[in-house]
């Protein structure tokens, strides 16, 4: 069963967002070439601490970190630590935050300087690939409206859409009914409806879409070791537009 949040459950909600949207301000500020992974990883548990929540993913199915770093062909899940970042990097942040009994959920990717152009695109157009899914995410469509708009789009790039991960509803658990795959046929799934509360995050790769895990058992990587990029918002389904709860602030 998809829940559906009440109008307060919605503000908690609203409450964890702003914390997560807060550290991707803080993040911009320090990112740059030299930065240990591990920096950032810091820098986030203290902003989120210094603001009432708790950092989400840590202990998450044993995960051993507060935020997940994942580098140019690592896709999602890599695990903070000594790595330096370098020049023309592709770093995706994925963060979590829990705040009084409700959780936020969004990632963004950034490119270190000097901009490489290729890299650049794909963190563009995977940025408007989850747009284009929030901008499906209304009341009356059905769940993989929101997966077709997202494939349909990156596709017409030439860029592949990963298979193996997909968002979630989410709220008084990080991850909650239903899966939101980022590929598929449009007009399948339960029907979307005001007050549901969704993860949407595309993983879109410049090559094949196959992944695997490397023996840290969490970082996921391309098959190809070509570059992918991540962003995720956690959304809210209202009468009109979806009102995004993690925006950067
Ligand atoms: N945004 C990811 C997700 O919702 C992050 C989970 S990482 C984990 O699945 F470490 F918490 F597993
Ligand atoms: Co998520």
């Amino acid at each position: 069963m998809i829940s559906i949040k009440k109008p307060e459950e919605i503000e908690l909600m609203a409450e964890a967002g702003r914390i997560v949207g807060g550290c991707f301000t803080e993040i911009r500020k320090i990112l740059k070439p030299g930065i240990k992974t591990r920096d950032l990883d810091k820098l986030v548990e203290e902003y989120i601490r210094e603001n009432g929540g708790i950092p989400a993913f840590k202990g998450y199915n044993g995960y051993p970190a507060n935020i997940c770093v994942s580098i140019d062909e690592q896709v999602v899940h890599g695990i903070p630590g000594e790595r330096e970042i370098g020049e023309s990097e592709l770093v995706s942040v994925d963060i979590g935050v829990l705040k009084n009994g409700y959780y936020g959920d969004a990632a963004r990717t950034f490119l270190t300087p000097p901009d490489m152009v290729e890299k650049k695109k794909l963190a563009d157009i995977t940025e408007q690939a989850l747009n284009r899914g929030i901008g499906a995410a209304r009341a009356g469509n059905r769940l993989t409206d929101i997966s077709f708009a997202i494939q349909d789009f990156a596709e017409s790039y030439g860029y592949s859409v990963v298979r193996d991960l997909v968002g979630h509803g989410v709220g008084k658990k990080l991850h909650e009914e239903p899966q939101v795959p980022n590929y598929g046929k449009p007009g399948n799934g339960p029907l979307l409806a005001v007050g549901m509360t969704l993860a949407i995050e595309p993983m879109i790769n410049i090559g094949t879409w196959r992944v695997e895990t490397l023996d840290d058992k969490w970082t996921v990587v391309t098959k190809d070791r070509k570059p992918s990029a991540h962003f995720e918002n956690t959304i809210v389904i209202t009468e009109g537009e979806p009102r995004i709860l993690t925006m950067d602030n």
